[in-house]
């Protein structure tokens, strides 16, 4: 520095306040150590047992001495009736749950409020999940600008506000259960229903929620969301004139992730075995497998494995599936899978627990992903060139399938009816037959399918989006220098 020059300003200190659900903490602990990685300071704020989770994580950013740090607020509070160890969506035991679990996070407020007022300096901005609107408070009074943070894809951000803005959530809450609904605005023709709604608190109950959610979007400084701009331009710019502010697309978030580091940065630890998984994968002819997951939170019932099972097993495919622990609980679950595997030998694998999606997702093996359409699952497909067969579950997973197959053409979809089907739901319908057949749509076309020549067109231009010059890089480094200050 030349005599006289004035101090460089301090680097901006980011405090990130991911929803406690792992699809939505693992975008925001990517966004985290990117920050990080770029000059800026990070604080993920969550609940202890995550921050225990993330541990490797934070042990790898202090060997590389990035400014990344963790804090767990107590949760779940007092009275809430919730057992000590429900801190995350995925230690939901039920339903009956559920929307408990979405209160008492309500309750983090006071706490958050007493660890921001604890810093000093104060943060340059707290980017907050879109569902955890109890932030806004604790900002607005202490002055601190806020994004919100939009996990789904900009397609489904978009449909929402439309939705909300011409009053169509209530006209969909008073219509029948098959009435199709236009969604006014939208650059493409999108219709939804009761069942396929376009926006994510829209289950009974959970009216304040989005009541909520909706004003501390409003209120907020801009949004950021985990996509890029070639993928989704023209609902970018949609979204963006909407709101009214600024909307900040810095994905796909999961491509900061080498190799060594893409299982540690997925929150949860249980991923012994992800040697034997990758030299499974070794094993099989390049593009021949079909990778199969449901993301973190929806879990299905015994009948509704022994389906899908079936009709992975009809295919005649290769397959990786990975079945959650609690799913796999049951002795006649396991002895199933058990003897599904020996029925499959040498071309079926099934994962009990939590597969390291991406180290899989970007093995030259893996030709197809059936995906539950979990924005980020759908991304890091994209992300890895792998086209998709889809099967939405519940909320924006009905939207970002119509984005997937409708609009960017890279997945086929399975065609069951509109499932709701979060825990154990016994209403979802069961769907050997269709997933035979969609995994064979998708896999049958050999190496020119148009779906798989469409993901590999955007996989290459989602690496340009990260890497120095593409979009996403820029619109970050706008974005931690919009948040530097200038010393006076
Ligand atoms: C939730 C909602 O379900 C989804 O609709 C919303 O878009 C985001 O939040 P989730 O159901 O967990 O997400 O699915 P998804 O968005 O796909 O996220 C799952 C994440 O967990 C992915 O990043 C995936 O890589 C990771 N994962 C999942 C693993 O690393 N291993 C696994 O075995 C399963």
């Amino acid at each position: 520095m030349a005599a006289g020059s004035p101090p460089p300003p301090p680097p901006p200190h980011f405090v990130l306040v991911p929803l406690v659900a792992q699809g939505h903490i693992i975008p925001l602990v990517d966004l985290a150590r990117l920050l990080a990685a770029r000059g800026a300071r990070a604080t993920v704020v969550t609940t202890p047992l995550n921050v225990d989770r993330l541990r490797g994580v934070a042990e790898q950013a202090a060997r590389a001495g990035l400014p990344l740090e963790f804090v767990g607020l107590p949760f779940p509070p007092a009275g809430s009736g919730l057992p000590q160890d429900c801190q995350n969506a995925d230690m939901v035991a039920d339903n009956s749950q559920f929307l408990p679990f979405f209160f008492a996070l309500r309750e983090l407020a006071g706490p958050f409020d007493a660890y921001v007022r604890s810093l000093a300096p104060r943060p340059s901005c707290i980017i907050s999940d879109w569902c955890s609107p109890w932030t806004a408070g604790v900002a607005s009074s202490l002055g601190i600008p806020r994004l919100f943070f939009h996990g789904p894809s900009c397609f489904f951000a978009l449909c929402e506000i439309m939705a909300v803005d011409h009053g169509l959530l209530e006209l969909i809450a008073a219509a029948g259960d098959d009435e199709r609904h236009l969604v006014p605005g939208m650059p493409v023709p999108v219709t939804v229903t009761k069942a396929t709604p376009p926006g994510l608190f829209c289950y009974p109950g959970t009216e304040l929620l989005r009541r909520e959610a909706m004003e501390a979007m409003r209120t907020a400084d801009g949004a950021v969301l985990n996509t890029f701009s070639d993928l989704e331009a023209q609902f970018l710019e949609g979204y963006e004139a909407a709101l009214g502010k600024p909307v900040w697309a810095l994905g796909p978030l999961s491509l900061c992730n080498r190799d060594e580091d893409s299982t540690t940065s997925r929150g949860k630890t249980a991923v012994d075995g992800k040697q034997a998984i990758m030299a499974w994968l070794d094993e099989q002819a390049p593009g021949s497998v079909v990778y199969v997951s449901f993301g973190s939170v929806a879990r299905k019932l015994p009948k509704q494995l022994f389906e899908i099972g079936h009709g992975l097993e009809d295919s005649g495919r290769s397959f990786l599936w990975v079945v959650k622990e609690r799913e796999a609980a049951a002795p006649e679950v396991r002895e199933w899978l058990d003897a599904l595997e020996a029925r499959t030998a040498g071309r079926g694998l099934v994962v009990r627990g939590w597969a390291p999606q991406l180290a899989v997702l970007s093995h030259r093996a893996v030709g197809g992903f059936v995906t539950h359409c979990g924005w980020n699952s759908v991304l890091e497909s994209i992300a890895h060139g792998v086209p998709v067969v889809t099967w939405p579950h519940f909320s924006d997973q009905f939207l970002n399938e119509r984005l997937v197959v409708d609009v960017l053409g890279v997945g086929v979809p399975v065609g069951v009816a509109s499932p709701v089907m979060i825990f154990d739901d016994e209403s979802a319908p069961v769907a050997r037959g269709d997933i035979a057949r969609a995994m064979s749509a998708l896999m049958g076309g050999g190496a020119e399918a148009d779906e798989r020549r469409k993901a590999k067109e955007y996989g290459e231009k989602a690496r340009r989006a990260m890497e120095e010059g593409g979009s996403s890089y820029e619109t970050l480094t706008r974005l931690i220098q919009s948040f530097t200050r200038s010393e006076d």
